[in-house]
């Protein structure tokens, strides 16, 4: 281009600019200077305890954040290969084919997959108090409501009622374990005897969220039912004692027939993230990064704990990152509240549990607000009862 052809377009550009800004309509540089990143909070506000989601800010490790950082740069990218790379490691770990893998965002996602595949053949069930947010997504397009069994005195899962409580139109019985929002952890030779009777009559999904966060991990997980040939699907997930909530990667382990079918509701590679799968893969096999993350658990778990005894309250023991604090007569709405006022974010009621109060492990300064915040939120809550 010649100097004097680029001169004369650059004139035009020039007219044609301000004449579309006389014109009222916005130009390139208006657009710059209206074009601002809203301010978004990632996490708590500073000052704010964040204990109520069962999160470990302990998280993501120094190589997750690493690995993060370097795969985000490639974010124009599908993330096709890590999520090959992610499934290979799962895989591996679990002595299972890689068609016994499925993966998701969070373990939420295969999850809901299960639990819609149940509703296209039956009845869910559970016990009285379950995470149950993802049984109940069947309920969003037409599916029945899920079947309980009973409430028990000690919030444990009776296995009896719930064997008892397979009858023919029940697809799939889920199990949580650790529960939540309880803690409460089953025997694992009592839910391995359970799992094999039960995966007879029904799927059995067993949701082994806070398995990695259990004393003895191994001997508390179902998994090597599945290559035993039982009816039985085991989910997990890095959003707890890997601490990648907010990454978004979760998995799930069954027989190869069972994972096909889950499939068809999961879009594979294109639901997942590069920095996500690059954080999960960094931190799978960090045991420096696990051990230190589980040491916080014990140590915050342990705070609660003394300080629940200290006000004269009682809680579920727990191998989990969250305790269940009965409050005697008090509300856990209320507490709840009461808990907010002092920066501390707690759970309030579930379902009709009035008195149960789930509070989350996190950071040890943030544990030592709810220690000091209890007795004023407990005071104020008791004289509102
Ligand atoms: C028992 C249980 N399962 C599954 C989940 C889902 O977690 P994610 O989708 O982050 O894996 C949670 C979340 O708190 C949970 O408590």
């Amino acid at each position: 281009m010649t100097d004097k052809l680029s001169r004369r377009l650059f004139l035009q550009g020039s007219v044609a600019a301000s004449a579309v800004a006389a014109s009222g309509i916005i130009t390139g540089a208006a657009v710059a200077a209206h074009h601002k990143t809203p301010a978004v909070a990632y996490g708590p506000k500073p000052g704010v305890a964040k204990l109520n989601a069962n999160e470990n800010p302990y998280g993501p490790s120094p190589a997750a954040m690493k690995a993060i950082m370097a795969a985000s740069a490639k974010g124009a990218y599908y993330a096709a290969d890590p999520y090959r790379v992610l499934v290979d490691m799962i895989a591996e770990k679990n002595s299972v084919s890689k068609s016994q893998v499925s993966l998701s965002a969070g373990s939420s996602g295969v999850l809901s997959y299960t639990a819609v595949l149940a509703s296209t053949k039956g009845k869910i069930l559970g016990p009285d108090l379950f995470w149950d947010t993802t049984a109940k997504t069947p309920q969003k397009i037409g599916a029945e409501k899920i079947k309980r069994t009973a409430k028990t005195e000690d919030l444990g899962i009776d296995l009896d009622a719930m064997y008892a409580a397979i009858t023919p139109d029940v697809a799939m019985v889920q199990i949580t374990n650790p529960n939540n929002p309880t803690g409460r952890l089953l025997d694992p030779v009592k839910l391995r005897e359970f799992c094999i009777k039960a995966s007879k009559k029904a799927l059995v999904l067993v949701d082994e969220a806070y398995n990695e966060v259990t004393d003895m991990p191994e001997k508390n997980s179902m998994m090597s039912l599945i290559n035993e040939g039982h009816n039985v699907v085991v989910a997990r997930t890095f959003s707890k004692l890997f601490g990648l909530a907010g990454m978004r990667v979760g998995y799930m382990i069954a027989s190869e027939e069972n994972t096909a079918e889950i499939n068809r509701y999961s879009l594979g590679g294109y639901s997942m993230n590069q920095a996500g799968l690059a954080a999960a893969i960094a931190s799978y096999n960090d045991e420096a990064f696990l051990k230190m993350s589980k040491s916080k658990i014990v140590e915050g778990r342990e705070m609660i704990l003394s300080a629940v005894k200290a006000n004269g309250l009682i809680a579920l023991p727990s191998e989990t990152n969250f305790v269940f604090v009965d409050l005697g007569k008090g509300n856990a709405e209320i507490f709840r509240q009461e808990m907010a006022k002092q920066n501390v974010l707690i759970r309030g009621i579930y379902r009709d549990y009035n008195n149960w109060s789930r509070v989350s492990t996190g950071l040890i300064p943030d544990v030592q607000k709810y220690v000091d915040a209890m007795p004023m939120a407990l005071e104020k809550t008791l004289a509102k009862a």
